[in-house]
């Protein structure tokens, strides 16, 4: 975990409050993190679901694995250690978003179970959604968009999630979504439904 190193600080409030947020933008602030292994889908999913979200107007954002790497987590790789501390990153900046009353929707490959506990914690009760982007390291490798798995088998790619590296799942995330099943919309369409039934999102599809 990181330590505290700042010493006299203090935390200022503003003057507006959640119900403010949630007023002006007609819906609930919240962190929909997917999680899965590289081409299970994830992005893919974040985009579609973006999508629907903002021609339904709603404000939505997404943070991205590959594009964070490439700014705020520029200096990490893919050590165990390193992951951690993007994921601690990631999970401060989705808080961020969240308070802002946004929906913020997350694609890392985010691959031990205590990290994303932790980002559980850190964001309050019913502001993070986990959904497990489940799909096979087989249909995975099959699929390989980026060429990575091909790389890591030759040994030319350290550390890959499935191959040389470990994957956890999670054992309660709020959804599972398997994507070697379901379309990209089929499976925006399920976490639409779970926005919709607990009244994070208000409309009609
Ligand atoms: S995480 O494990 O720290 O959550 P993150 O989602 O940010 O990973 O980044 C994963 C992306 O980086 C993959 O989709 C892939 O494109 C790329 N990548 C490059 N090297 C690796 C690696 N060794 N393991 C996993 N992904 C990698």
């Amino acid at each position: 975990m990181a330590e505290q190193k700042a010493t006299n600080i203090k935390w200022h409030h503003g003057k507006i409050t959640k119900e403010d947020r949630v007023k002006l933008l007609n819906q609930k602030g919240v962190t929909i993190w997917l999680t899965g292994l590289s081409g299970s889908g994830k992005s893919t999913i974040a985009v579609e679901l973006e999508h629907v979200l903002i021609e339904n107007k709603h404000h939505a954002y997404i943070l991205d694995g590959d594009n964070i790497r490439h700014g705020l987590n520029k200096n990490l790789g893919f050590s165990p250690e390193d992951r951690t501390e993007n994921i601690r990153r990631i999970g401060e900046v989705a808080k961020l978003f969240t308070d802002a009353n946004i929906i913020t929707i997350t694609a890392f490959i985010s691959p031990y179970r205590k990290d994303r506990d932790a980002v559980r914690k850190l964001l309050n009760d019913g502001k993070f959604i986990e959904v497990y982007v489940k799909c096979s390291v087989e249909v995975c490798e099959e699929r390989d968009t980026k060429g990575l798995y091909k790389k890591a088998r030759s040994g030319e790619v350290k550390d890959f999630t499935g191959i040389s590296a470990p994957y956890e799942e999670p054992h309660n995330p709020e959804l599972t979504i398997d994507s070697s099943k379901l379309s990209a919309e089929e499976s925006t369409r399920a976490i639409l439904n779970y926005l919709v039934e607990k009244k994070y999102v208000m409309f009609d599809y």
